[in-house]
């Protein structure tokens, strides 16, 4: 679904492009129209207040049908959520005219209609849709061309998302005919299988908050019972079809230095490079994104808690083998980034990206792993088979799975995810003003906790009088955190809870200042006040720098649902 987002600079090239050409046209959004005058459709509606009533409208639609074929069904869920009374009363106000029998289009009249001149159109389960006016206020209109003329479920398979009824819904504004039953047929023996036809059998414990691309996450209730999270249910964070790679033929290259492209075989990177082993908290950008929409409805997947996780990781030192194939001095002088790319490919073929700074790559505490290897066994398919960078401290995203290619560079990756996504913004923008270019990529995360034990809405029996809360603590950049505050009063009053790094207590070998890469698990048992009937129970982390975490969510809200670490609230009952 980042995919989406993926488009918006493109977009608003292409909303500028779109209403200087077609659209000053005064072409008004269009409906149904199965009076067999489609023609109509092409000529100006002429007069100046009609172009005024598309333009006026425009920034309403633009993200309402944001997503409709390369995008989001959370963009739409959003802004059918906000603007279902305004869709509907646009809809409301424009002409409608239905016959019965609509007009029927063989495969080779809706092949012509593939550019904004001629018109795009696009087919789905038979039926035709003319979409240029939707193309025109897309956001991402180089995606949605790539169906123009053809069929939408090569592309629907992909983003699986899309097959809601909400987005039905406004697909089927654009209607204006269905195919002859032979095109249809033939169109159905062409579609190629489902991309997601090879995805690895996933573990029933998991909650799925989206199942094309899989995205889980392990239940609050199980994931602190162990201090390293078993890989079965560890969150999975996938944003296409998890690739097949085959260990035998599988190559890493590596570009950006001196001698030239590097090819270097699975066997030669577990053989060449002394294993190395850490334990590190990955966590998503996303994690508690669903307490942002408690205040106001943003853009993802809604995560809970559990999208955060801790493993032991194997495999080759980044630094060992940059260095190896040439990295000194004179690249370094030059070089600022190094970018990673995935073998997972979106529609248009490009692959999953991002970046780190250049010396976080290299430098010999950061422990940047080109792992092969998760809690001592293979990687998984979901988490990279056969190789991933591990980027301890540093968000999920730029942990790339399936790792194709590295190259060492003055820039930052030009991938979507990290020029135009998991990036922070203040509350107060919102998709109309948002620039992606006016915010750094997240790299290092903020500190984090929250309660894993007891859920929201549990009813206690508290005949014991005490109450057992227990969860999670972790901070970005190797910050270690040194001290969580618990409180069952709403925060009035604070207990300090006790911290452990391994399953029993604390890890015999404390992590070196600057490289406490994994989680600390806490709890602690708290008395209960006489005749309390519910209690508010907050956690809070500190860590070595003394980051604490913000008392509420609204004024870390932002538009994307990203960095949201705010003191975790659980209500419980009490039943004496
Ligand atoms: N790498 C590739 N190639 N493709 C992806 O979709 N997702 C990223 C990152 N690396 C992703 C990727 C994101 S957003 C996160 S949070 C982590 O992988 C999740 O890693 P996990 O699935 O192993 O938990």
């Amino acid at each position: 679904m980042q995919h989406l987002k993926h488009c918006q600079g493109l977009a608003q090239v292409f909303l500028i492009r779109s209403q200087s050409s077609r659209l000053s046209k005064s072409i008004i959004p269009s409906l149904s129209v199965w009076d067999g005058n489609i023609s109509s459709r092409w000529r100006s509606t002429g007069g100046h207040g009609r172009q005024k009533y598309f333009n006026d409208r425009l920034p309403k639609f633009r993200f309402a049908l944001a997503g409709l074929l390369a995008g989001s069904g959370a963009v739409l869920a959003y802004k059918l959520q906000q603007g279902k009374v305004q869709w509907a009363a646009t809809s409301a106000e424009l002409p409608v005219a239905e016959t019965s029998t609509p007009p029927i289009y063989t495969l080779e009249e809706v092949t012509k209609h593939r550019s904004l001149d001629n018109g795009v159109w696009v087919t789905y389960k038979g039926d035709v849709y003319d979409i240029t006016e939707f193309v025109a206020i897309h956001p991402g209109g180089d995606k949605i061309l790539l169906a123009a003329g053809g069929a939408l479920e090569p592309y629907w398979a992909l983003y699986a998302v899309h097959q809601q009824e909400h987005v039905l819904e406004i697909l089927s504004k654009y209607k204006i005919g269905v195919l002859n039953p032979e095109s249809y047929k033939k169109q159905e023996s062409a579609n190629p299988s489902d991309p997601y036809s090879a995805e690895p059998t996933r573990h029933p414990a998991l909650q799925i908050n989206s199942l094309k691309p899989f995205n889980a996450e392990p239940p609050a209730s199980i994931l602190s019972d162990n201090y390293i999270t078993p890989s079965v249910i560890f969150f999975k964070r996938n944003h296409l079809p998890v690739p097949r790679l085959d260990p035998k033929t599988y190559k890493l290259e590596i570009e950006g230095l001196p001698d030239g492209v590097v090819s270097l075989s699975l066997s030669e990177l577990k053989s060449r490079f002394p294993k190395h082993t850490i334990t590190a908290t990955l966590q998503c950008a996303g994690n508690r994104r669903s307490e942002m929409n408690q205040v106001k409805q943003v853009k993802g997947l809604n995560w809970g808690i559990g999208a955060i996780s801790n493993a032991t990781w194997s495999g080759a030192r980044l630094r060992d083998v940059l260095v190896y194939y040439g990295f000194g001095p004179e690249v370094e002088a030059k070089a600022k980034h190094v970018q990673f790319e995935g073998l997972d490919r979106d529609v248009t073929g490009s692959a999953y990206g991002a970046s780190i700074p250049l010396n976080k790559a290299v430098s010999e505490e950061s422990d940047v792993l080109l792992a092969y290897e998760m809690n001592g066994e293979d990687l998984p398919p979901d988490h990279g088979y056969p190789v991933r960078v591990v980027v301890p401290g540093v968000v999920g995203a730029r942990n790339v799975k399936w790792l194709g290619k590295i190259v060492v560079s003055d820039e930052e990756s030009k991938s979507h995810w990290q020029q135009n996504d998991y990036k922070g913004f203040s509350p107060g923008t919102d998709w109309d003003t948002v620039d992606f270019k006016s915010a750094p990529a997240i790299q290092e995360l903020p500190i984090q906790s929250a309660i894993t034990h007891p859920a929201e809405g549990t009813s206690l029996d508290l005949s014991d009088k005490e109450l057992t809360v227990k969860g999670y603590a972790w901070s970005g950049g190797g910050r270690e955190v040194v001290r969580v505050d618990v409180s069952i009063d709403g925060g009035k009053t604070w207990h300090v809870a006790k911290l452990r790094s391994s399953d029993t207590g604390q890890h015999p070998v404390p992590p070196p200042p600057g490289r406490a890469w994994a989680w600390k698990l806490w709890e602690i048992d708290i008395p209960v006040p006489h005749r309390a009937q519910e209690l508010e129970i907050v956690c809070k982390a500190v860590d070595n720098s003394y980051n604490t975490q913000p008392d509420t969510v609204a004024p870390i809200w932002n538009l994307r649902g990203v960095l949201s670490n705010a003191w975790h609230r659980v209500k419980v009952k009490v039943s004496v």
